[in-house]
């Protein structure tokens, strides 16, 4: 089976993104047709990329990152947006990585006042550069719509579809793309 990585692309405190990835995490489970796992970058304590105020087990946390990124056919980048692009946390993150993620394939699902849109186009740019194959679907959740007071997160059913679009795209690639890399 094929096995899909769904990052959690926000480390805020009170961040959407959980609930979101959550709920992608539990659609695409519910399908049976792949391994998905949460990936979540809270978890690891990624310094600025060449920062001299790295914590003492820096290394570690960047070694954890890499390896479990590498152990991924494909991935969901679930993306809010900030400012027009996707978060520092998640661009600092991917500027770790590069052979872990060549050949492979990735979809976006995010949430803003316009979906999480900018940041998907803003990472179709980042994931170009790292030899990442992006879907055409994306999932887009709006702050106004599916949240309620911005941040309780009920998404409406008609995103299901979109969801399985997006799944459908990504593991067909996936799984093209690993005959690439063996
Ligand atoms: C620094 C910052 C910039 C933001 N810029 C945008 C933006 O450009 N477009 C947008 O739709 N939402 C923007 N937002 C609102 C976020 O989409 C919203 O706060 C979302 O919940 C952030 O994701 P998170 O809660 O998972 O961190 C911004 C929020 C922050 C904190």
């Amino acid at each position: 089976m094929l096995k899909i990585g769904i990052v959690i692309g926000s480390v805020r405190q009170g961040r959407n993104a959980e609930a979101v990835s959550k709920y992608v995490h539990d659609y695409a489970v519910k399908r049976g047709d792949a391994e998905y796992e949460l990936v979540d970058l809270a978890d690891y304590n990624l310094p600025l990329l060449g920062s001299k105020y790295a914590a003492a087990d820096a290394e570690a946390q960047i070694k954890a990152w890499s390896d479990k990124m590498a152990s991924f056919d494909g991935y969901i980048f679930v993306t809010p947006e900030y400012n027009h692009a996707v978060g520092g946390a998640l661009k600092n993150a991917l500027d770790y990585l590069n052979p872990e993620l060549n050949n492979k394939a990735a979809g976006f699902v995010g949430y803003g006042s316009l979906g999480g849109t900018r940041a998907h186009e803003n990472m179709r740019l980042i994931l170009g550069e790292l030899q990442v194959a992006d879907v055409r679907t994306a999932v887009t959740f709006s702050l106004m719509t599916d949240f309620e007071n911005m941040s309780v997160f009920k998404p409406a059913e008609y995103h299901n579809a979109n969801i399985d679009t997006m799944l459908d795209q990504l593991l067909a690639w996936s799984g093209a793309l690993k005959t690439v890399r063996s």
